[in-house]
């Protein structure tokens, strides 16, 4: 198909990110892998980050001979990791740029099935990681230097997330303090925005299986699903210079998804009433 042809391709002049230093969390899957790729053929050093090194090493392994880049283990709902991470960073390359805050998760289930760990466990990931990343950033890097550019990966969830409505509260909270920092930060240079994806195929979307896929074909109006480098794109165009005069968005990447249709079935009535 044409369009995923045109997704592998870089829409960008090489060398967009030359001498810039970036940090993509969970850059070793998914979206975060593709975005870290993009930033690198681009001409940035690049610093991926998460828990996990089965993730870590073969996208270290990949990545390494196209550019600079470095992999770092980090859970982004630990302060003092998320310090570490940004230490290492800035002894090795002395700067940084861009932070994307890709990393996060989220599992379906009914509201009233949540158990408060099970909602803590994703608000800690999903809101309180994504804040301490990019205040860890911001203050100790960008805000004194008086530049960077922060993108937040959230989700679509402007009519709700039921079904999960525990990341649309930390996603809706993102996109909210999105907003607050774009203007807290706008004096020092730093821009912060965000993208809402719609449903990607990626391997975060591997849980949800092929059912999921078909009904977001079916209500999305371009009439299919995005791919993970069509997220990398826009990640890229909030992070350069291209988007300089652009700060506290959130751009939905969803092929019209959002303005049309439900894909999450409402539950059957239990009683009448
Ligand atoms: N694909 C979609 O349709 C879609 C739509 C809307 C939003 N999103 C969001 O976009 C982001 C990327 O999604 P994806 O589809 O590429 O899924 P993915 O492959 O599961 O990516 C999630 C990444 O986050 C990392 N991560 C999770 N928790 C972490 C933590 N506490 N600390 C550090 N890293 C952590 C994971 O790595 P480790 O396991 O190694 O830590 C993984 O690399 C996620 O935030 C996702 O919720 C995706």
């Amino acid at each position: 198909m044409l369009y995923l042809e045109q997704a592998r391709r870089t829409p960008f002049a090489p060398g967009l990110f030359a001498g810039q230093v970036a940090i993509v969390t969970g850059g070793g899957t998914g979206i975060g892998r593709a975005t870290a790729e993009e930033l690198l053929a681009l001409g940035a050093k690049v610093a991926i980050a998460s828990r996990k090194p089965e993730h870590l090493d073969p996208a270290l392994a990949e990545l390494g001979p196209r550019g600079e880049v470095m992999a770092v283990r980090c859970d982004i709902r630990q302060p003092e990791e998320v310090a570490h991470l940004v230490d290492e960073v800035l002894a090795r390359w002395g700067r940084i740029d861009v932070l994307v805050n890709n990393a996060g998760g989220q599992f379906p289930s009914p509201a009233a099935a949540l158990t408060p760990k099970g909602w803590d466990a994703v608000i800690r990931n999903n809101l309180n990681g994504t804040f301490y990343m990019t205040r860890e950033v911001a203050v100790r890097e960008m805000i004194p230097q008086r530049r960077g550019a922060i993108v937040n990966v959230i989700a679509a969830m402007q009519r709700g997330f039921p079904g999960m409505a525990h990341t649309g509260a930390a996603r809706a909270g993102v996109e909210n303090l999105t907003k607050s920092l774009a203007v807290e930060w706008a004096e020092h240079d730093v821009r912060v925005n965000a993208v809402a994806p719609g449903i990607i195929v990626s391997s975060g979307t591997a849980q949800y299986g092929e059912a999921l896929v078909e009904a977001a074909r079916q209500y999305t109006p371009q009439k299919r699903v995005g791919t993970i480098e069509e997220v990398a794109h826009a990640i890229c165009y909030l992070a350069s210079p291209a988007a300089a005069f652009i700060t506290g968005i959130t751009l939905a990447i969803d092929g019209g998804k959002a303005l049309w249709g439900d894909i999450w079935p409402i539950p059957e009535r239990t009683h009448q009433g």
